[in-house]
């Protein structure tokens, strides 16, 4: 791929170092002791020019260690009840984070009910945004809708600004997408629908030079267009007029629908047209890693590896961005290693495993360190 991402000085140095550094050196220096000046002069600009056009056409150089901000989300009522005495703020389903690191990056949990500051420094240091599914209001305060406004916002700044930031919102999470581009009015723009079922993606005319698919394979396509291998769980859904009841019809592109239980049309699959920012309305996460027998989980090989193809792809996209932590030591920090997934599933969770964040009861966080000290296993705790 030939395309540059975004003029950075990075791209420029690799540039020069790999291809000419000593030959350019000795070069610039060296010539006829008569009229040095003028030489070096026009060679300097020779070398200027040289390295605009190796900047402007090299390949551009991608961010191989990416590092992902994956949202939490109001700890839910059903999991609050497992754990009553640690009353956690947030937690974060495991499947969503085993599903961006199959994809070959690394998760930093992002906490919710915080302040600005806290997602713009944060941001500063991650490659892209997941907004996971799940079951929340948007109209609390503190909660996951106002964390994904300031993400939303802040993501927009910095792709104004020419620093590529993308966002996947799956299933609430592009529900939430959808809704922070209409304003967070009085009334929510989606609208009640049922939908359980595994299903199929009709794809629009134009899908195929769209963002999201235009490097999938035929394979992939023809498996999502005719197995129904998207697993779907939503009571709400964004239709096409949707879209258009609040002009949002050129910023967003819809690459595909599916029908609700009800045979109305929903939409699938979209993307905004110009910033990096993607949805699916279903749950591409759940195939490979949740289990729980009675949702009937499609589990085929044709299954997996179509639906994985969501977050290859997503994080293809923030390899484009090139932020990082400070320091090793910092990163170490805020990656999701310090926390310990539980168990939920045998607890009756509909989530195999969860991360949960910030004990407001009694302090029994899953906390690596504090792990460490008091059980011999990480796993194995006393705790429920
Ligand atoms: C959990 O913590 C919140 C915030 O401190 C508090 O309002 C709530 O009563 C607590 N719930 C339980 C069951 O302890
Ligand atoms: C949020 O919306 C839900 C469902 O419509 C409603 O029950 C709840 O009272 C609302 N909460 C607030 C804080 O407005
Ligand atoms: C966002 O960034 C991309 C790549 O840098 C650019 O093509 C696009 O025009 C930007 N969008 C806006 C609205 O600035
Ligand atoms: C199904 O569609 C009918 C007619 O449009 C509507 O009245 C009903 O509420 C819908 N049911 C669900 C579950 O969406
Ligand atoms: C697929 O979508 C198109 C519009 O994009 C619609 O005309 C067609 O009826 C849909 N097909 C099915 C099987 O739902
Ligand atoms: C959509 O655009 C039309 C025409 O510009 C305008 O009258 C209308 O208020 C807009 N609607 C929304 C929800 O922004
Ligand atoms: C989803 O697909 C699986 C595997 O094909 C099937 O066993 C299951 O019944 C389907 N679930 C639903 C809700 O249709």
């Amino acid at each position: 791929m030939h395309v540059r991402y975004k003029s950075s000085l990075y791209n420029i140095k690799i540039c020069v170092y790999n291809d000419v550094t000593s030959v350019i050196f000795i070069w610039l220096v060296g010539g006829s002791p008569e009229g040095w000046l003028e030489m070096l002069t026009i060679k300097a600009l020779i070398l200027t020019a040289y390295v605009y056009y190796c900047e402007g056409t090299s390949r551009a150089v991608l961010n191989d260690r990416p590092i992902i901000g994956v949202l939490s989300q109001e700890q839910s009522k059903h999991l609050h009840s497992k754990f009553p005495d640690e009353n956690y703020t947030s937690y974060i389903a495991a499947s969503y984070v085993k599903h961006v690191e199959a994809a070959g990056a690394r998760v930093v949990p992002i906490l919710i009910g915080k302040n600005r500051k806290y997602y713009e420094d944060l941001m500063k240091k991650i490659n892209g945004v997941f907004l996971p599914g799940g079951a929340t209001f948007f109209n609390q305060s503190n909660g996951f809708a106002d964390a994904g406004q300031h993400i939303y916002e802040i993501a927009q700044g910095m792709n104004r600004s020419g620093d590529y930031f993308p966002i996947f919102g799956t299933c609430l999470g592009f529900e939430l997408l959808i809704i922070l581009a209409s304003g967070r009015g009085e009334k929510e723009n989606r609208v009640k629908c049922y939908s359980f079922r595994n299903l199929s993606l009709n794809f629009t005319n134009d899908f195929r030079s769209s963002k999201m698919f235009k490097d999938a394979t035929e394979d992939i396509i023809r498996i999502l267009e005719t197995e129904d291998i998207t697993v779907n769980a939503h009571q709400f859904c964004i239709l096409d007029q949707n879209l258009k009841s609040h002009n949002l019809t050129k910023d967003w592109r819809v690459t595909s629908h599916s029908k609700d239980d009800n045979g109305t049309s929903f939409i699938a699959t979209i993307e905004h047209t110009r910033y990096p920012f993607y949805g699916v309305q279903f749950h591409p996460e759940k195939i490979a890693y949740e289990w729980k027998a009675s949702k009937n989980y499609p589990h085929t090989m044709n299954a997996l590896h179509t639906n994985r193809y969501f977050m290859d792809f997503f994080v293809s996209e923030c390899r484009k961005n090139y932020h990082r932590f400070p320091s090793t030591k910092e990163e170490n920090d805020y990656l999701i290693y310090k926390y310990v997934p539980v168990f939920t599933g045998e607890l009756g969770s509909s989530y195999q495993q969860c991360y949960f964040f910030e004990p407001r009861g009694v302090d029994t966080k899953y906390n690596l360190d504090l792990l460490k000290d008091k059980h011999d296993s990480y796993y194995r705790t006393d705790l429920y």
